[in-house]
C-alpha cells in the first residue's frame, strides 16, 4: 500500500473511531507498566510522550491529492522545455498520482451549473478552471456540458496528461506522418488543377469513447495523438496537465485544424496503402473556431501551497 493510500485512510477516519486508538494505546501502556513496576513515574511520562506523539501524528495535516499532483508536477517537469519529454519513470509517477484523483479532490460535482445541458442549439460554452501555471507546467480543468466540443488543436513540443474525472468523452487524435510534406498543396481531384489550401498528412491515433473512471491519457510532442479533439458525449470534466504550457512568446501557440478524409485530396508524392487510408487524414490549419467559447471560472478545490 502506498503512502498516499495510508494518508487517505487517516483522512477518512472520523472522530468516533479515535477512542479505538486510545484503547489500544492504553493496553500498550499497561503492558509496559506491568513489566516496569519500579518505573511507574517514568513509564507514565513515557506514555504521555507517546500519546502526544500519536496525537501529533493524527493532527498532521493530510496532503491533498491536488497538492500531491502539484508537487509531483514540480518534480516531473523540473527540466521542462519545448520538446523535452520527462523520463518514463517520471511519467509513470505522474500518471499514478493523476489516476488517484476524483472529482471531489478538485472541488467538482456533476451538479455544478457549468455541466448543465445547453438550452439552445448553439455550441455550449466550456468552462476552464485554472489551477496553476508557471513556465514549466500548467494544471487546469475543462468542464464540458453534453455535446460540448474542444475542437481539433495541437500541443507543440508538449507532453500532456489528460485525466477524465467523470462522464463520457469522445477523443479523436492524430500525429503527423513524419516523412510527409509539412504544407502540401492538395488538389480536390487529380484531373483538375484547382489548388486547395495547404494540408498536411496525419495518422489517426485514437477515435474512441472514454468513460470515467479510466486511466489518464498521455500525448507527446511527436506521438500519442498530439493533435486532439474532445467531444462530450455526456457532461464531463478533464483535468489537463501540460508541460511546458502554451506560450506565445516562446512560439508554442495553440493551432486549430480541420480534418479531411484521406480520399478527399491528393498530394503529389504522397501515397498510403489502401487498407491504411481510413487511418489517415489531411489536416488544414484554421482560425480559432468562432463557435468555440471557453470561459474561465474560479477553481474552488483545495488550495495549492507553492513551497
Ligand atoms: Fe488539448
Amino acid at each position: 500500500m502506498g503512502r498516499a493510500t495510508l494518508a487517505d485512510n487517516v483522512k477518512g477516519k472520523d472522530f468516533s473511531e479515535l477512542p479505538k486508538e486510545t484503547k489500544t494505546n492504553t493496553g500498550d501502556t499497561n503492558k509496559v507498566s506491568n513489566t516496569n513496576k519500579n518505573r511507574n513515574t517514568t513509564t507514565s511520562d513515557s506514555s504521555r510522550k507517546k500519546s502526544r506523539r500519536r496525537h501529533k501524528k493524527m493532527m498532521t495535516p493530510v496532503v491533498s491529492r491536488v497538492q500531491r499532483l502539484f508537487d509531483t508536477c514540480k518534480d516531473v517537469f523540473s527540466l521542462s522545455g519545448a520538446g523535452i519529454v520527462p523520463s518514463a519513470d517520471k511519467i509513470e509517477q505522474l500518471r499514478a498520482v493523476l489516476d488517484e484523483i476524483q472529482p471531489a479532490d478538485v472541488g467538482l460535482t456533476p451538479q455544478m451549473p457549468f455541466f448543465r445541458p445547453p438550452v439552445t442549439r448553439r455550441a455550449p460554452p466550456i468552462t476552464y478552471l485554472h489551477i496553476h501555471e508557471c513556465d514549466k507546467f500548467s494544471m487546469g480543468i475543462f468542464c464540458l456540458p453534453p455535446s460540448g466540443v474542444l475542437p481539433l488543436h495541437n500541443h507543440p513540443g508538449m507532453t500532456v496528461f489528460s485525466k477524465l474525472l467523470f462522464g463520457t468523452m469522445h477523443i479523436k487524435s492524430y500525429d503527423w506522418v513524419g516523412d510527409a510534406p509539412s504544407n502540401a498543396s492538395a488538389v480536390v481531384d487529380p484531373s483538375e488543377t484547382v489548388q486547395h489550401p495547404e494540408v498536411r498528412l496525419a495518422k489517426l491515433k485514437v477515435d474512441s469513447d472514454f468513460t470515467a473512471p479510466c486511466n489518464a491519457s498521455i500525448l507527446y510532442p511527436a506521438d500519442g495523438g498530439n493533435m486532439h479533439c474532445f467531444t462530450a458525449v455526456t457532461a464531463c470534466a478533464v483535468l489537463d496537465v501540460l508541460g511546458p504550457p502554451y506560450s506565445d512568446p516562446d512560439g508554442r501557440h495553440c493551432t486549430y485544424y480541420f480534418d479531411y478524409p484521406f480520399t478527399k485530396f491528393s498530394v503529389d508524392g504522397v501515397s498510403v496503402a489502401e487498407e491504411e487510408k481510413d487511418k489517415h487524414a489531411w489536416l488544414q490549419e484554421r482560425e480559432k473556431p468562432e463557435e468555440l467559447a471557453v470561459v474561465g471560472a474560479l477553481y474552488t478545490g483545495p488550495e495549492i501551497v507553492e513551497n
